[in-house]
């Protein structure tokens, strides 16, 4: 297994990261618990040894999971986790209102002052069963905190011996140059994948040159560039997928029609198309590791295939002039 190092610190990663959003069953339509432990025992057994979670995963339940599946493992496990999305008390920045695994009514705030983050890491801690985290990240930016005062609250559980380095999720350039000011930044995490690329223009080439690690949350465009969803396709209430742009009319079909173009190469070369879409995201410059979510054991296998070959240059190149020929309304 490939490992990559977050940022200049001491923390090792995989370069494919077990994603465990969708295991959480929120906005994904709810997920079966057996599922999701076998899902990550799969991961482990293939090597996929690191795992991307966050609290506001079924509120709570993610991490639960996690801390369940790698009882007894947690040296051959990386956790990434986070903090900022708060339901259990009305603080901060309203987010949004959502309904909760059993349908009953939740408020999501943004907050990330220092007292708040010192508890919600006590939390995560206790939900995962363990006493450090390899790497702690803000969910989104939180309007109303200073983002100094969110960052000496990293700086202190660092020196607390409760997390292994300090990450970011969602922030622009600006913010993390502010957050600079106070902490040494090992990571953002942003959504890329072969059909949401905007990161490109001015994050990628910032992370590149100050050397923070990139990693790519949604680089299936949360299932679609697997290419299994159809016009007309059913979807689960309580899964958001149908109101993101990415799965409306034209924009699912000029999708499909792309998958479908590139598929004789992942055919030629023995993969799947969801393998390539992985690989051609791995392989991007910039992108230091791809975090892949998966409900079943089944997907983890696939998805772990994206290690087993490379795209050559000529190959990148020829999915980049596809690509440019897809036009989106997003
Ligand atoms: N920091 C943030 O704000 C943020 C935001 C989003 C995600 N993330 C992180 O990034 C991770 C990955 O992103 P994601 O979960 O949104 O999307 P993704 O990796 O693009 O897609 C994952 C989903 O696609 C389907 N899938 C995966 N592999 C498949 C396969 N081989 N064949 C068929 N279907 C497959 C599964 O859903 P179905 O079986 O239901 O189709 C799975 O849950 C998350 O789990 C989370 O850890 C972070």
């Amino acid at each position: 297994m490939e490992f990559v190092t977050l940022g200049t610190s001491n923390v090792k990663v995989t370069r494919i990261i077990f994603g465990a959003w969708a295991i959480g069953g929120w906005m994904w339509g709810g997920a079966d618990r057996k599922d999701a432990i076998k899902a990550i025992h799969k991961s482990l057994d293939l090597g996929i040894s690191s795992i991307d979670t966050a609290p506001v995963y079924g509120f709570g339940l993610s991490e639960e999971i996690v801390g369940e599946a790698i009882k007894g493992l947690r040296t051959e496990v990386q956790i990434l986790t986070k903090y900022g999305l708060v339901w259990d008390r009305k603080i901060g920045d309203f987010y949004f209102s959502t309904f909760n695994n059993d349908g009953k009514p939740v408020s999501i705030y943004k907050h990330a002052g220092k007292e708040s983050i010192i508890h919600e890491c006590e939390q995560s801690l206790s939900r995962l069963k363990t006493d450090y985290l390899d790497l702690y990240q803000i969910h989104w930016p939180a309007p109303s905190t200073p983002i100094e005062e969110t960052m000496d609250a990293m700086n202190r559980l660092i020196k607390d011996g409760k997390i292994r380095s300090a990450g970011v999720c969602n922030y622009s350039v600006e913010e993390m140059e502010v957050a600079e000011t106070t902490i040494n930044l090992v990571s953002n995490q942003v959504p890329y994948s072969m059909v949401r690329r905007d990161i490109e223009n001015d994050l990628i080439p910032w992370c590149m040159k100050h050397h923070k690690s990139i990693l790519a949350y949604s680089p299936l465009q949360r299932g679609l560039l697997t290419g299994k969803f159809r016009t007309g396709q059913h979807f689960v209430p309580g899964d958001t997928r149908p109101d993101t742009p990415w799965f409306k009319g034209k924009n699912l079909v000029k999708t499909n029609k792309f998958l479908e173009e590139i598929k004789p190469l992942a055919i030629s070369k023995n993969f799947t198309v969801a393998q390539l879409v992985l690989r051609w995201t791995m392989q991007m410059p910039g992108i230091t590791t791809v975090l892949a979510g998966a409900r079943n054991a089944r997907q983890v296998e696939e998805n772990a295939g994206a290690f087993n070959f490379t795209l050559t240059e000529k190959e990148m190149c020829e999915i980049n002039l596809k690509l440019d020929r897809l036009e989106l309304e997003l």
